[in-house]
């Protein structure tokens, strides 16, 4: 098999040229204990490249000041940047409108920015909140929370052995009691890839909001908030060749309005008495505080990067390396793949008969090859499996067959060790 990335080979306007992308990445240059590094921890977090690091480093060295507050040129330019990124982010998910477009910290942020705005709001004793058997820990533990709280009830969409959500089952969670639904686009932990316009539709013939988990989603698939129709779309600028400590929570304007704000402090406000406070309008009402203004920023860029690449092509270059991916990996004895989805996304998770993911993990990065071994915050997934732990490659537009090369090698290594 070639080491070339496939899509270079084909004469087609479609190919990305992967050569070339990679020189954009600085950090794809490093090399540990003489090896070149292999990042295939991509799920966890994604590397930068020079257009977004050389955006972030402008905007530190000739536009800082903050943001909405003084009428001061930097203050002007920090404000127009942060403001223009949020339309590139508009863009990007394809919102109606740029005041539908919340910056938070992260996915995680997002999700609890709708627990408590909304879910606080209009969920009580006796509701039913829907979620399913494959969320990362940060789409279940605040909606346990808020259940908790308000003396509601969880209620779990159960998954096959392919990891993939039984719809029927779905269907059937839903009644009169139910009030929201939160749901991942991607599986972190399998890679799955959910139906979600269709189950989006399911809860709408309920009435019921849902909110959509892109974590891993945005990063890897054209998302198209209009089109899907869902109520909120949640995800993280790190993941996506952005920087640290920002994501973006997507919000239908109606329901945006009608929530609560999640927390109190500058920005958030139009007026402010001992009586009594005026909140500001949105998205500015959950925007309390100084924002994460560079990181924003940053994402902006970033999201202009990938736009310039092609969020089809991105998507079309890496389900062929996850089928190049799948195929080396079944063809080896002794290794078990976890989450066999018909549809997947840029996630491999498996076991080697015999070895512990984390030994697995330590010995992979002496041969250069970063990949994760753990629970993947996602431990009802592992229950379901019957293992602790997994380990995951997870790939990105900027990993080559060359690299998946690599890291079968690495686990013929590992085979070795443990034969
Ligand atoms: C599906 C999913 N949801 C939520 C998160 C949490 O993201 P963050 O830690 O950026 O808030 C992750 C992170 O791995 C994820 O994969």
């Amino acid at each position: 098999m070639s080491t070339q990335p496939i899509l270079n080979k084909k004469d087609s306007a479609q190919a990305l040229d992967t050569a070339c992308i990679r020189a954009d990445f600085p950090i794809l240059q490093r090399r540990f204990d003489g090896k070149p590094l292999i990042y295939l921890d991509n799920a966890a977090s994604s590397q930068m490249p020079q257009p977004v690091i050389d955006r972030l480093v402008r905007y530190q060295r000739e536009e800082h000041a903050n943001v909405h507050r003084a009428v001061h040129h930097l203050s002007e330019l920090a404000t127009a940047a942060y403001e223009q990124a949020r339309r590139t982010i508009m863009g990007f998910l394809n919102a109606r409108d740029e005041r539908e477009i919340i910056y938070t910290r992260g996915t995680t942020d997002s999700i609890n920015l709708v627990m408590h705005g909304y879910g606080r709001a209009f969920i009580g004793a006796g509701d039913e909140i829907i979620i399913s058997a494959l969320e990362h820990h940060s789409n279940i533990v605040p909606w346990q929370m808020l259940c908790q709280e308000k003396n509601a009830k969880l209620r779990i969409i159960p998954m096959n052995d392919a990891g993939e959500l039984l719809l029927d089952e779905y269907a059937a969670l839903f009644n009169e009691r139910t009030k929201f639904v939160a749901l991942a686009h991607v599986s972190n932990a399998l890679g799955t890839i959910n139906p979600i316009r269709e189950m989006i539709a399911t809860a709408h013939k309920w009435n019921v909001p849902i909110l959509i988990d892109g974590a891993q989603a945005a990063p890897h698939l054209p998302v198209d908030v209009q089109d899907l129709d869902c109520d909120f779309y949640a995800f993280s600028g790190h993941k996506m060749c952005g920087p640290t400590g920002v994501g973006i929570l997507y919000g239908k304007a109606a329901l945006l309005e009608k929530m609560q704000p999640y927390q109190g402090g500058g920005d958030m406000i139009l007026s402010v008495t001992f009586e009594k406070t005026v909140y500001n309008t949105i998205p500015y009402k959950f925007e309390a505080g100084t924002p994460p203004i560079a990181a924003a920023i940053g994402l902006g860029a970033a999201m202009d990067y990938l736009t310039g690449l092609g969020i089809e092509r991105i998507a079309a270059y890496e389900t062929e390396l996850l089928n190049y991916a799948t195929a080396e990996l079944s063809a080896l004895k002794g290794i078990t793949l976890i989450g066999t989805a018909k549809h997947k996304a840029a996630v491999l998770s498996f076991e080697i008969d015999g070895v512990h993911p984390h030994d697995v993990g330590t010995i992979l990065n002496d041969e250069g090859v970063a990949i994760r071994a753990g629970h993947h915050c996602a431990q009802p997934v592992m229950k379901h499996f019957g293992v602790p732990a997994t380990a995951r490659a997870s790939f990105a537009f900027y990993n080559t067959l060359a690299e998946i090369d690599a890291l079968v090698e690495g686990i013929r290594k590992v085979q070795k060790m443990f034969a």
